[in-house]
């Protein structure tokens, strides 16, 4: 993406990224969304499940409120450990070595501005959960929702099922967004 500033660190967390073979970092358009919807909320509280290298959390610290916070959640510590060596010293971010989904049970009364459901935890499994922690006039977001062929049958049935159950949810209102992998946004009524 050339029309856009990138964050600080960008360059650094894809060659880490490269250096350790991880190739699920968030493409440019998720990064541009997450930056524009966190810098939306004045203070924002954010929540990010799955921090991988911490590509994501790159778009977001820029978009964050100096006065805003961000916990990131994520299970491999050696991910983990690329995203530290560049935002652990970040007083407005928390990064939390864990399962998301034990983290969402821990922490089920907790409430943020900006939702980023980057792993299972938190969209397929633990969604009414993760649900309820979005704020009013709070934003959801997912991707990795347009079929791709190394995906095993099961799986594209857990997205259509997935889809569905956000497009009508009462709760919000729902944007389907046709772009990278395939975005879902959602902002709680
Ligand atoms: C799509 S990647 C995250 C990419 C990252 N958010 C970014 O913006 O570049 C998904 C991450 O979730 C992590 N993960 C998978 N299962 C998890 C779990 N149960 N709890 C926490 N993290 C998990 C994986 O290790 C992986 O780093």
């Amino acid at each position: 993406m050339t029309h856009t500033s990138l964050p600080k660190y960008y360059h650094e967390i894809q060659k880490k990224s490269r250096d350790l073979k991880f190739g699920q970092i968030s493409e440019d358009e998720v990064g541009v969304l997450l930056r524009l919807l966190v810098s939306s909320k004045p203070r924002a509280k954010v929540l990010e499940l799955g921090t991988g290298t911490g590509m994501g959390l790159s778009w977001i610290a820029e978009g964050l409120h100096s006065e805003g916070s961000l916990v990131s959640v994520e299970k491999n510590e050696k991910l983990l450990n690329v995203a530290r060596m560049f935002f652990e010293d970040d007083p407005r971010i928390e990064l939390v070595h864990q399962d998301a989904s034990s983290w969402i049970e821990e922490n089920r009364d907790a409430q943020f501005d900006v939702i980023f459901a980057d792993t299972w935890a938190g969209k397929f499994t633990d969604l009414d959960a993760i649900l309820k922690m979005v704020k009013t006039n709070g934003f959801y977001l997912i991707d990795d929702l347009n079929y791709q062929a190394h995906w095993p049958g099961y799986h594209q049935e857990k997205v259509l099922f997935l889809v569905d159950k956000l497009k009508y949810h009462p709760d919000f209102y729902t944007f389907p967004i046709d772009v990278g992998t395939g975005l879902m946004l959602l902002c709680k009524k």
